[in-house]
């Protein structure tokens, strides 16, 4: 996480409304994400928890943010000590001191202190708030809090009795964008459009996937950002691997290049795929899978809209995929009955798509009880339909099927080594559906031109 864009009264605010719901009586608990070694002593770059972060803003490692609705200092963060020889060697640290002038809490302590300014914070309240069973370490911390607590209650102590899921409160609060998250995850998704422009524009034939992969790197980290997860640069046949990483294999003129690649800006997710040829020409059977996805993208992007549900952008996309791959030749049969057997799966096998945020597989229910979530404005999702016809790729056969027998042949082999994702990332809003990551060209003539300059 880098560049800090989300003002503090925006988590301070964040906090309120969060205490709002909690009501009396109740503590929070949020520890921050544990450092994670690599080897030895190195370790991984460093990632804030996604709550932790959402209500701190507060970067570093070993830290536990306290809330207390009602109490006289509601929020309270341990954090590490100020330490000159440790920041000589690793960086600097923010300390109490930090953490109550820059992130606004009402009063700070050293990790060291936990235990003797928590236990008797927990005395006499009745619910605690935290997320449980995503660490074993603090949920035995927690446990062994109360238990202390429990230990005494021939004092007339009375220790928490409900513990309550935390995701259940904050998960929805961040489902639903605030304008200041919205306006980061813009600029989130500009910086990875214009990524995606740079690799279309550099791509020629014998190149490797990993220079390309370095050139949307190179975007990135030029606007200080960094990657929400592992880019997937894969050409060729490696296009219907949905994650391929490896990205180490050379660029053929005559294949596609699918780049699934987002940037993560102060915390926020964008989330692009485009796909486009290494040539810089479409051929007729890449451009004839290439539109059909972008038809079933369009469909399903239209349905972004206030009311609609969740699974209604899939529904489209399923239904345009499927007519179309009856056009072509390539699914045999009636579309009802081939959506209602899941047939398209042969070549369509993940969803149309996820909610977006601080993580790029954001939080937040896709399910209110039976019912698939309904769209309201400020939830953004991604839009990103795709097909994948690999060498070898097999579908049912026409000439059987209509006699009832399921067959498997083979697809002509000029339909093969095509796999096409279009990913967008899009906001709903009171009107119409607003992609945030247009810049990145997706109609054919666009990426052609562009891929010529
Ligand atoms: N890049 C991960 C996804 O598209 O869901
Ligand atoms: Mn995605
Ligand atoms: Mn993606």
């Amino acid at each position: 996480m880098l560049a800090r864009a989300i003002p503090s009264a925006v988590f301070a605010r964040r906090r309120r409304a969060l205490m709002e719901s909690m009501g009396p009586d109740s503590v929070a608990l949020l520890p921050a994400a544990p450092s994670v070694p690599r080897n030895r002593d190195i370790h991984y770059p460093y990632r804030q928890d996604s709550d932790f972060y959402y209500l701190t803003g507060f970067p570093e490692p070993e830290a536990l943010a306290v809330l207390i609705p009602g109490a006289e200092q509601e929020f309270l963060l341990f954090c590490r000590d100020r330490d000159p020889q440790m920041e000589i060697w690793h960086g600097r640290r923010a300390g109490t001191q930090g953490a109550m002038e820059r992130y606004g809490a009402a009063n700070a302590y050293p990790m060291a202190d936990l235990d003797k300014i928590l236990l008797p914070l927990l005395e006499n309240r009745e619910r605690v708030f935290y997320a449980m069973g995503y660490c074993p370490d603090f949920d035995q911390q927690v446990m062994g809090w109360i238990n202390q607590t429990r230990a005494k209650a021939r004092t007339g102590v009375r220790a928490p009795a409900t513990f309550i899921a935390l995701e259940h409160l904050l998960h929805p609060m961040r489902l639903r964008k605030e304008p200041e998250e919205i306006a980061v995850m813009r600029e989130s998704a500009r910086i990875a459009c214009e990524a995606h422009c740079r690799a279309m524009q550099t791509c020629r034939p014998g190149m490797m996937e990993y220079q390309i992969e370095a050139e949307i790197f190179h975007t990135f980290m030029s606007y200080g950002a960094g990657w929400s997860y592992p880019a997937i640069v894969a050409g060729g046949d490696n296009s219907c691997i949905l994650h391929y990483t490896e990205n180490n294999a050379e660029l053929h003129d005559g294949d596609v290049l699918l780049i699934d690649a987002g940037a993560e800006l102060d915390g926020y997710a964008s989330d692009i795929t485009r796909t486009f040829p290494v040539n810089g020409r479409f051929s007729g059977e890449q451009r004839a899978i290439y539109e059909l996805v972008l038809a079933a993208q369009q469909a399903a992007i239209d349905q972004v809209r206030p009311g609609r549900h969740f699974n209604e952008p899939h529904d489209a996309a399923v239904r345009t995929l499927t007519e179309g791959l009856v056009t072509l030749g390539l699914l045999p049969g009636d579309v009802d009955e081939l959506i209602k057997a899941e047939q398209y799966k042969a070549f369509y096998m993940h969803r149309t798509g996820h909610w977006l945020g601080m993580d790029v597989h954001d939080v937040g229910d896709y399910k209110t009880g039976e019912d698939w979530r309904v769209f309201e404005p400020g939830m953004v999702t991604t839009i990103e339909p795709g097909l994948y016809i690999p060498v070898g790729g097999k579908v049912i056969d026409a000439g059987w099927a209509r006699l009832g027998i399921q067959l498997e042949t083979e697809v002509d082999e000029r339909w093969q080594r095509i796999g096409v994702r279009i990913e967008d990332d899009v906001l709903v809003t009171a009107g119409e559906p607003e992609v945030l990551t247009a810049a990145a060209p997706k109609a054919v003539d666009d990426i052609e031109a562009l891929m010529r300059r």
